[in-house]
């Protein structure tokens, strides 16, 4: 019997239920989408799994501070808050893992069971800085005048006798790890901090508490819950089948996704990913994770935006003007992926009119417009253009090996570019005064069935990043009665030309980014 293929398994953070989605969570979310569904259209296995983080106590204060039992207010907030906003926003994920989940208690259980008997966990006493904001113990030189630097309110001192995790015995093995591996923690200034980070030396961690209840239980000492971190890191692994034996489904489900290709994090959150994170795993005796990606913050007035300072912008502010493709498009085209980005409406607004109403849609209701006038709503003859041909095969390759890297706005640049092009050859061609003359009619089928090609391949390859306004292109170009279902079409296969069928109906449909004053209007 052969090994199962392995999926291509990416991961987003879990977010904390204490309050509604904003566009900082949509943006590492919308990253793994787009990433997914690429590797999809690969022809890949992928799994693709999101969630959300219920313990501690930031969620539980949050609860009480709503006069509702923490559970409750979990419940309530997944159903009403989050996940219509993933469905929203088109996420395709396959899973949603929840941490109150039995799924995942009893494996985080079993697991921290295993590194007790290893040996990895031992009593001692802990004292110091806490901050609820990150659910974070702090170092010196994370405080500013005793307040967190991320959040800017006070730390609160704890002083209690917890469950330590060995993790000092892993700094040699990490910094191992990433000296042979680079790819494992990207980007490269990233992997230099973690680096850098290790050899500064690091302590033991502390991964019980006893001063609140609002957690997994520690199985061997019941008064006390497991550090909230410590129990949402397992996620990713708990949502896939951990510790589950070999031979059962969950235990097969294991060997088919783990190790995670790619866990998607804001740099917020990088020490977590790629310090504790892999030395849970290597204690375990688990393989570590193939690539943690930590990408940059999106910034409102200079700084990270975020609920706690009243600068969080919630997606449906953006999609109710400018719509939900837009709203995926601009974030991965505008700030590359690893850099913080300033979010502004009027770099969005000029985006969207330039790149999208302009290049792209324009594109379309000029072809549909041009086949209904010319040729009565009927895509003529087959035409092989070289030039149009040869351009999309490099598009194809630059924009593949671009997204594979994660260097998204790159790969939309590429596909976009290729876009521009096509503009250029309608423009060039003249279809309008080729027309005029009869004895040209073949030319005329030939421009336009390449732009329809061309438009044929741009709606395969935006697809990932817009998936709505591709599906309706597909349905303007018949493709969808002739060629099938557009999220199944290979990536690899896009720029074999003359795929369109001549004679199929062509419709001018809706267009597929209005100009904003119209949007106003309506
Ligand atoms: N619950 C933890 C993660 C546990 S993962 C095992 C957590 N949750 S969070 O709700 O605070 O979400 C943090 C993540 O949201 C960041 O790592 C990032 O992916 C995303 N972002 C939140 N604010 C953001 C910005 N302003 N900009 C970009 N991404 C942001 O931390």
């Amino acid at each position: 019997m052969s090994a199962p293929e392995k999926s291509f398994y990416l991961t987003t953070p879990i977010y904390y239920v204490n309050d509604a989605p904003h566009i900082g969570h949509a943006y590492t979310t919308v990253a793994g989408d787009f990433l997914t569904r690429w590797h999809r259209q690969k022809g890949e296995s992928v799994w693709y799994l999101t969630g959300t983080d219920e313990h501690g106590q930031k969620v539980m204060r949050t609860a009480e501070a709503n006069n509702t039992p923490p559970q409750e207010w979990c419940d309530r907030l997944v159903e009403s808050a989050w996940k219509p906003v993933w469905r929203d926003l088109e996420i395709a994920n396959d899973d949603f893992i929840r941490t109150t989940e039995s799924r995942h208690t009893e494996r985080v259980q079993k697991f921290l069971t295993g590194l007790m008997e290893k040996g990895f966990i031992y009593e001692g006493n802990y004292e110091g800085p806490y901050c609820v904001g990150c659910e974070e113990f702090k170092l010196p030189g994370d405080l500013d005048e005793g307040k967190c630097k991320i959040h800017s309110k006070p730390v609160e001192m704890v002083k209690e006798t917890n469950w330590f995790f060995k993790l000092s015995a892993f700094v040699q093995p990490l910094l191992d790890h990433y000296k042979s591996n680079p790819g494992a923690c990207q980007p490269d200034s990233a992997r230099n901090e973690v680096v850098a980070f290790l050899e500064g030396g690091v302590s033991d961690l502390s991964i019980s508490r006893s001063t609140f209840d609002w957690g997994i239980k520690v199985p061997w000492d019941t008064k006390q819950v497991v550090y909230v971190w410590f129990d949402a890191l397992l996620n990713y692994a708990t949502a896939v089948g951990l510790t589950d034996p070999a031979d059962s489904e969950g235990g097969k489900f294991f060997a088919k996704t783990w190790p995670a290709d790619v866990h998607l994090v804001g740099k917020d959150i990088l020490r977590f990913h790629a310090v504790i994170w892999p030395a849970m795993l290597m204690a375990a005796g688990i393989p570590v994770p193939k690539k943690v990606f930590a990408h940059g913050w999106l910034l409102v007035g200079g700084e990270k935006m975020s609920k706690s300072k009243l600068t969080g912008i919630a997606p449906s502010d953006i999609t109710s003007h400018f719509g939900v493709d837009a709203f995926r498009y601009y974030f991965m085209r505008a700030i590359p992926f690893g850099s913080d980005g300033s979010f502004s409406w009027e770099d969005m607004s000029a985006r969207y009119t330039s790149e999208l109403a302009n290049d792209f849609g324009n594109l379309a209701s000029r072809l549909t417009a041009m086949i209904e006038k010319y040729c009565g709503g009927v895509l003529p003859a087959r035409a092989d253009s070289s030039d149009l041909a040869s351009s999309l095969a490099r598009t194809v390759g630059e924009a593949d090996k671009a997204i594979c890297e994660l260097d998204f706005q790159g790969g939309i640049n590429a596909i976009m570019d290729f876009c521009k092009e096509v503009n250029s050859y309608v423009t060039i061609k003249e279809p309008w005064v080729v027309a005029k003359d009869t004895t040209r009619k073949a030319e005329l089928d030939a421009i336009l069935y390449n732009t329809a090609e061309s438009l044929r391949a741009l709606a395969v390859l935006l697809h990932p990043i817009m998936p709505i306004s591709t599906n309706k292109l597909w349905g303007y170009l018949g493709a969808d009665k002739t060629l099938g279902v557009l999220g199944k079409h290979k990536i690899s296969e896009v720029a074999n030309w003359a795929q369109l069928h001549p004679g199929t109906k062509i419709s001018k449909g809706e267009i597929l980014f209005p100009r904003l004053e119209d949007k106003q209007e309506s």
